[in-house]
């Protein structure tokens, strides 16, 4: 069941979660342990081809607030250095039921993919490729595809960065 999106599309009035301070601390500091290298070195000119400006913990926390709870799965096609992931897990999803798509490859392997392991993520929950082509979602999102533009999940159709309960 589609629970919410995480830029709060399509959400029914539900209670939302409410992280605590120790929480929103910790996800702050895991932050700032890769704020400086999370772009591998690139510049910003390179950065502006493919809008890589990575989401601040200020509003990764209000994004995750706008949850009910933490059950079940959830997906960032546009995963970038994993900050969004990184701080679902810190909020308690369950990291196995986490995933990510990135098309850079560069980030993926220097930044994201040591980033989320290191937090439990499965290094193959980790997709080096582009959300847009539909094949991208062949992989072992076993919940997921990618059909008419949407992504669905378990038959519901819910928008990119969803999560989906069991
Ligand atoms: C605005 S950043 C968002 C990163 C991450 N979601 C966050 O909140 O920090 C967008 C990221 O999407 C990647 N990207 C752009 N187009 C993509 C595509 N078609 N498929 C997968 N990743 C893409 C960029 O390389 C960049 O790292």
């Amino acid at each position: 069941m589609i629970i919410s999106c995480i830029m709060g599309m399509g959400q029914k009035k539900r209670k939302k979660m409410k992280l605590s301070e120790e929480i929103k601390k910790k996800i702050e500091e895991e932050y700032n342990t890769f704020v400086e290298h999370q772009y591998a070195g690139k510049d910003l000119k390179e950065r502006q081809k493919l809008g890589q400006f990575y989401t601040p913990p200020q509003l990764t926390i209000r994004m995750l607030e706008k949850y009910e709870d933490t059950n079940g799965s959830i997906i960032d096609p546009t995963c970038g250095a994993g900050g969004l992931l990184a701080a679902a897990i810190i909020a308690g999803f369950d990291p196995k039921l986490c995933y990510g798509i990135e098309l850079d490859n560069e980030i993926l392997e220097k930044v994201t993919i040591p980033r989320l392991t290191q937090l439990g993520v499965p290094k193959e929950n980790l997709h080096h490729g582009d959300a847009l082509n539909k094949d991208c979602w062949d992989f072992s999102i076993k919940n997921y595809k990618f059909e008419n533009g949407k992504v669905t999940g378990d038959n519901k159709t819910c928008s990119f960065g969803a999560s989906i309960k069991k």
